[in-house]
């Protein structure tokens, strides 16, 4: 039985004065148990100790200890000291045992991310790939190595060989251009986009989001109360000449120009050169999110539009939680140089730094080439993945979604044809076990665009294959004449 650490302290309720000492004990650690406050194999305090600490008699202690264990709650074995077993399911705790959903927020409301992953969850990495052996050898070195610099490490920006690493990295495969000292370590995009909203956004100021666009944008605008003006994406991004028209004077704009999230489209160069010169003429930002770039399976990744800005316009927000795995939270900010005080001085007063032995070991995955080769590897392998997607999708789905040449990315979206919105296909492909995310949590104002995402990097090709059947049978029910879900 695995060991749960001793708790500093068990709450036992008060006393009733007509109960005895010892009926008292016993019922409070039953309850305790029993309501999962005292989980399995958690191990309880010496009998001594606790006696001592609750003001009782050693042997009421002993006493206790004893009927618990005939009653089957307790083991105990000489040298391994008294710990509580694993009960069978009791409704009791079944009923306070949490449901599998996270706190979410309004976009995603109605979804939960059971584990493990089902087809076509958005947004997975196939974890399982990851070389956790290599992860796991390079985090004990660190570890066991661990310099009293390193442990007294609180530099806002980020760890300085991570940041060197960032540099040299985001130029050879990016072509960013920039200083390690213009690199601030976050926790992904989310929280660079908080920081960044409440950095250069005042309350009611107004900034150009892209429709459809990413929530979580949407949700760091909001939270810094700004005026987000949606803008209309068409096959070549957000349209610059809309946002013109609709708020010339904005304060900035958040962009995905590799790949936009979600329908996918890459920013051809004279959209670039448009956008980057309406940000030089009125001064505003850019925020432009590479989140996925690495993922191109055609032809190289275009260079981030960061590259080509004369006027330090853009901020580059990126992330390693989809790249390496989700649990990590580490991405970074290419700050323009004159900027860089002003983020630092906000970002000391959030959390002061990341992590730093996170940080310590994906500098040193990154400088020993196992970064370089993950990509690699997982390019291949999601590129397969795609290929499987789109084959199945051609030959069940004809007529009933329709998947764009997109050769990137972790998702994909498809276009309805069945007449059904996105969300009855979302809830219908629910009813069938299958996980997608209506193309309507991502608009702001676009009725035009009834699709799903379907994410397709987590899941084998023959997942793959056995969730197309069963999308196929979901989408059907519309052209089969049976009303929406
Ligand atoms: C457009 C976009 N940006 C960023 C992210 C990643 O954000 P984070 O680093 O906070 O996990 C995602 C996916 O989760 C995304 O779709």
């Amino acid at each position: 039985m695995p060991k749960r650490v001793t708790p500093p302290e068990i709450t036992l309720g008060e006393r009733p004065s007509n109960v005895t000492l010892t009926r008292w004990l016993h019922q409070q650690l039953r309850q305790s148990i029993l309501d999962g406050r005292l989980k399995s194999g958690t191990r309880l305090p010496a009998s001594r100790d606790f006696a001592n600490h609750y003001k009782l008699s050693r042997g009421t202690v002993v006493a206790v200890f004893e009927e618990l264990q005939a009653e089957g709650y307790l083991s105990s074995t000489v040298g391994a000291g008294t710990w509580v077993n694993e009960l069978p399911e009791n409704p009791q705790r079944a009923r306070k045992s949490s449901p599998p959903v996270r706190i979410l927020p309004p976009p995603l409301t109605g979804l939960t991310f059971p584990h493990p992953a089902r087809p076509f969850r958005c947004h997975e990495p196939a974890v399982t790939d990851f070389p956790m052996d290599i992860w796991a050898r390079l985090a004990s070195r660190r570890l066991r190595a661990a310099s009293a610099a390193m442990l007294a490490e609180r530099d806002p920006r980020g760890h300085l060989p991570l940041r060197e690493a960032l540099a040299d990295y985001l130029g050879v495969s990016r072509g960013v251009n920039c200083a390690a000292d213009q690199i601030v370590i976050v926790s992904g995009v989310q929280q660079a986009l908080d920081l960044l909203a409440r950095v250069l956004l005042k309350p009611g100021d107004r900034v150009w989001m892209e429709d459809p666009g990413y929530f979580g944008a949407v949700i760091a605008f909001r939270n810094a109360r700004a005026n987000i003006i949606p803008v209309p994406v068409d096959e070549r991004g957000i349209s610059v000449t809309i946002g013109r028209q609709r708020a010339c004077r904005a304060k900035g704009a958040y962009i995905t120009p590799a790949h936009q999230f979600p329908l996918g489209v890459l920013m051809p160069l004279e959209r670039r050169l448009e956008i980057l010169a309406w940000a030089r003429e009125t001064g505003a930002f850019l925020i432009e999110d590479d989140y996925d770039s690495e993922y191109r399976f055609e032809g190289r990744p275009a260079p981030v539009l960061q590259s080509l800005d004369k006027n330090e316009s853009v901020l580059l927000i990126g992330s390693f939680n989809k790249l390496l795995f989700p649990a990590l939270r580490l991405g970074y900010i290419v700050v323009p140089s004159r900027l860089v005080d002003t983020v630092l001085a906000f970002r000391f007063g959030i959390d002061q730094n990341s992590v730093g032995l996170e940080q310590a070991v994906l500098s040193d995955f990154i400088t020993e080439g196992h970064m370089g080769r993950h990509i690699r590897r997982m390019r291949e392998l999601y590129a397969g993945r795609l290929t499987a997607l789109k084959e199945e999708s051609r030959r069940y789905l004809g007529g009933l979604i329709e998947i764009p040449h997109i050769p990137a990315g972790l998702s994909t979206v498809g276009f309805l044809r069945n007449g059904m919105s996105s969300r009855e296909a979302e809830i219908a492909a629910a009813g069938r076990g299958i996980e997608t995310m209506a193309l309507d949590r991502f608009t702001l104002e676009r009725k035009d665009v009834q699709g799903l995402l379907l994410g397709f990097a987590a899941f084998d090709e023959s997942r793959i294959r056995r969730g197309i059947a069963s999308l196929a049978m979901a989408l059907e029910q519309r052209r089969a004449g049976a009303p929406a879900a």
